[in-house]
């Protein structure tokens, strides 16, 4: 990872920042990205206590135009991009009947099309300068296990795992650029716990429900993330490997 140039969507809080700090202390370059200027700045500067050099790029992976400046922003600035990690998601709790179209349109928009204007503008730069580089997408297990609640959510991240092996094999055949995902369980610390398992009771339900019997930990789905990206798994594409503590094999 020493001196590799890395994009994490959403790389401020939570799993994205876990991911971020991880591949900074392994010497990568790191640009996080998110809605909120202040908190990548604060990200920032935990990150710093590391030799990379650290980026922060405010925006909304809904706005295509940004997208793009962003990664030009990081061509220029570091001169090359090897790796995009697409976490930046929305999700919240709602039954399907009383969803609103704005509220499907904000998450699909988000987790949907947000992942694919980022995976398609660094892709092209990838292609144009002859150069492999590797994508990792962050889904969820109810992508196919469904999941109440969360239909906008799950036919979004059930889009980016489609996204995700089309781009492995179409891409990998032609230009040697993998793409993998993760789709990890509740994970502690992160907006989607919060949103997901908003009570004590809940929270406690859900612990039994894993054979693991606890939350994952960011820094796990960091650890895995890396040997995702690292050469070491140079032979794995269009995968999803779970990080969840078993829990979605125990759904009764
Ligand atoms: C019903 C809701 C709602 C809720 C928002 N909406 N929250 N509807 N219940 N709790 C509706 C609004 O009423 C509005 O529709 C529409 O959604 C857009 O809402 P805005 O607040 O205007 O949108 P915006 O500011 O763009 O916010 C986007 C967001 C928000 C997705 C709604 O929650 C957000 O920014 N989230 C980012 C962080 C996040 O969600 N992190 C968790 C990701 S975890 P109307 O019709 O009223 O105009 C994850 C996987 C977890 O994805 C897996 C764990 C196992």
């Amino acid at each position: 990872m020493k001196e590799k140039v890395v994009i994490v969507t959403g790389g401020s809080s939570g799993m994205g920042k876990a991911m971020a700090m991880k591949f900074a202390k392994e010497g990568a370059f790191v640009v996080i990205t998110g809605r909120n200027l202040e908190r990548l700045e604060e990200a920032k500067k935990e990150m710093e206590q590391f030799d990379g050099q650290i980026l922060c790029y405010q925006m909304d992976v809904r706005d295509p135009d940004k997208v793009q400046s962003m990664v030009h922003t990081t061509k220029d600035t570091f001169g090359k991009i090897d790796f995009l990690v697409n976490n930046a998601a929305g999700n919240f709790l709602c039954p399907a009947e009383e969803l609103s179209f704005n509220g499907w349109n904000a998450v699909v928009n988000i987790v949907l099309n947000g992942t694919w204007y980022c995976s398609q503008t660094v892709g092209k730069e990838w292609i144009t300068n002859n150069q492999k580089g590797s994508i990792l997408n962050i889904v969820a297990t109810y992508a196919w296990t469904s999941g109440a609640g969360v239909i906008h959510s799950a036919c979004a991240k059930a889009g980016v795992l489609a996204m995700t092996r089309t781009l492995a094999v179409e891409w990998g055949s032609k230009y040697g650029i993998r793409a993998n995902a993760i789709a990890p369980g509740p994970i502690a610390n992160t907006g989607g716990v919060d949103r997901l398992i908003p009570t004590e009771e809940a929270h406690q339900q859900k612990i039994n429900s894993i054979p693991a019997k606890r939350l994952g930990q960011p820094e796990e789905v960091a650890n895995l993330a890396y040997f995702l990206l690292s050469p070491q798994s140079d032979y794995i594409n269009g995968e999803c490997i779970t990080i969840d503590g078993g829990q979605w094999l125990n759904r009764k």
